[in-house]
């Protein structure tokens, strides 16, 4: 693995426009999607990220065969799925990797794969995928880390509660959603996550001939067909990319024509930017974000969709330590999700943890200095902090970045930042 740096100078004030990409986690479902109908689907619009490579391996590992055409779409030929495992060297080092499990059940009536382990971002449990499949019919075990799923007898519509300790879960429906499409009879979802992500997927699966209604509401109802055809479809654009860049405008009171984005998956950030005094204005295919003033203090709670997201926790930290009086922020989807504290206190922030929220006292400026990327939205938060503190800071495992963002540093210097990738 390539342990790039990055060295930012600042302070900067970002002007121009940028472009947003495709869903990362968008793509990923409907990549798994592509496994329900045998065939070639295209993908068209998914980042080139390594989150994407590393489950295009995962497909390339079951049989399917997988391509970059030159005009950035992915081709999967699902014709022939040699073997319904999704191996353990793959799914460790991507926790999406499982949501390949419904749809590998679907398509062969029997599936393995690697029980995710550990994560950056804390104890992220797949009970409810499995709970959620094993009411559609699954037999399901675990044997040596691996996640064994039967339905010998095939898959059966149920009427399905997926809601767990913290709301619903964004790839447990994914899972049972697309299980579901192939399973005879109706299935009925109910506290299903409504994330533009599940959103897109549902559209996603209704172009290949599945019937789902519901899109977008906490309750899908699906009526299970016989089999579906392969896709032909663009991803949307990633609302956690537009956040970000976002926030970059308004972190060094910038501003920046964010293209490609879909306010309307944004609201919540979008009312919350608003709130401390940065402009948005909806423009074309995106919106204009400005801001002059030093930011008003918010109190921000991380929500299931259309609340809060938490992907955007860590950049609005970043933000609200620059503030005008003390915010408070709560995680309620990831308690442990702060790996960032740490390190943006480095960069003198002034943040106190009280379990699974941080009291954010503003204060007038950031100071640069050598700082750890962790999971990927939080090394998102050090390059916003890094664009506005003062001098040269450096971060350290660019890959996280990379595994979300595509290139970042290519995309903002156009606007004003100066940031230099350095091999280590
Ligand atoms: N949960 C359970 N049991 C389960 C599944 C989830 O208790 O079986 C809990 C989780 O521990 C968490 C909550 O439910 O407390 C929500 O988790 P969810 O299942 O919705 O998360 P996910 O589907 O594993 C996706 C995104 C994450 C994003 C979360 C929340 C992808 C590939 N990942 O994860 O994205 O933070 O939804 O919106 O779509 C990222 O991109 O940086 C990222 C981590």
């Amino acid at each position: 693995m390539a342990m790039d740096i990055f060295r930012i100078e600042g302070p900067v004030r970002l002007s121009g426009t940028v472009a947003v990409n495709g869903s990362k986690n968008a793509s990923l479902p409907i990549m798994a999607a592509a496994v329900l109908a045998p065939g070639v689907s295209v993908l068209k619009g998914a980042p080139q990220l390594s989150d994407i490579f590393v489950f295009s391996q995962l497909l390339t590992d079951i049989g399917c065969k997988v391509n970059r055409r030159p005009d950035g779409s992915i081709t999967i030929d699902s014709t022939i799925i040699e073997k319904p495992v999704g191996e353990y060297d793959i799914v460790r080092r991507m926790r999406a990797g499982i949501c390949i499990l419904g749809p590998l059940l679907a398509r062969r009536g029997k599936a393995e794969v690697s029980m995710p382990g550990g994560c950056a971002i804390g104890y992220r449990p797949v009970d409810i995928h499995l709970r959620g499949l094993s009411e559609l019919g699954a037999q399901i075990r675990l044997e040596n880390g691996y996640i064994v799923a039967d339905a010998g007898r095939g898959l059966r519509g149920n009427e399905i509660f997926l809601g767990g300790p913290f709301g619903s879960t964004v790839l447990g429906t994914a899972n049972v959603l697309m299980a579901a499409t192939l399973a005879k009879g109706t299935t009925v979802i109910e506290s299903a996550a409504c994330e533009p992500e599940i959103t897109d997927l549902a559209h996603c699966l209704n172009s290949m001939g599945a019937k789902i209604s519901g899109i977008g509401s906490p309750r899908l109802v699906i009526e299970g067909v016989n089999k579906l055809q392969p896709f032909n479809y663009r991803v949307i654009p990633d609302r956690i990319e537009a956040g970000t860049f976002m926030a970059a405008a308004a972190i060094t009171k910038g501003c920046l024509h964010v293209n490609n984005c879909r306010l309307a998956d944004l609201m919540a950030v979008v009312d919350k930017l608003r709130s401390i005094g940065v402009t948005i204005e909806a423009e074309n295919s995106g919106c204009i974000v400005a801001c002059s003033v030093r930011v008003h203090s918010a109190d921000i709670t991380t929500q299931p969709y259309p609340g809060f997201p938490t992907d955007l926790q860590a950049q609005f930290m970043a933000l609200l330590a620059l503030a005008e009086g003390n915010s408070i922020i709560i995680e309620k989807i990831f308690p442990d999700r702060f790996m960032h504290v740490a390190e943006l206190s480095r960069m003198a922030a002034n943040l106190r943890k009280e379990g699974s929220a941080v009291i954010v006292s503003g204060v007038g400026k950031l100071i640069a200095a050598p700082v750890m990327a962790s999971d990927l939205r939080a090394s998102a938060a050090l390059v916003l902090a890094a664009l506005a503190a003062e001098g040269e800071t450096v971060i350290n495992r660019v890959y996280h970045i990379d595994r979300g963002y595509e290139k970042i540093e290519q995309r903002l210097n156009p606007v004003g930042a100066k940031i230099t990738r350095e091999s280590d």
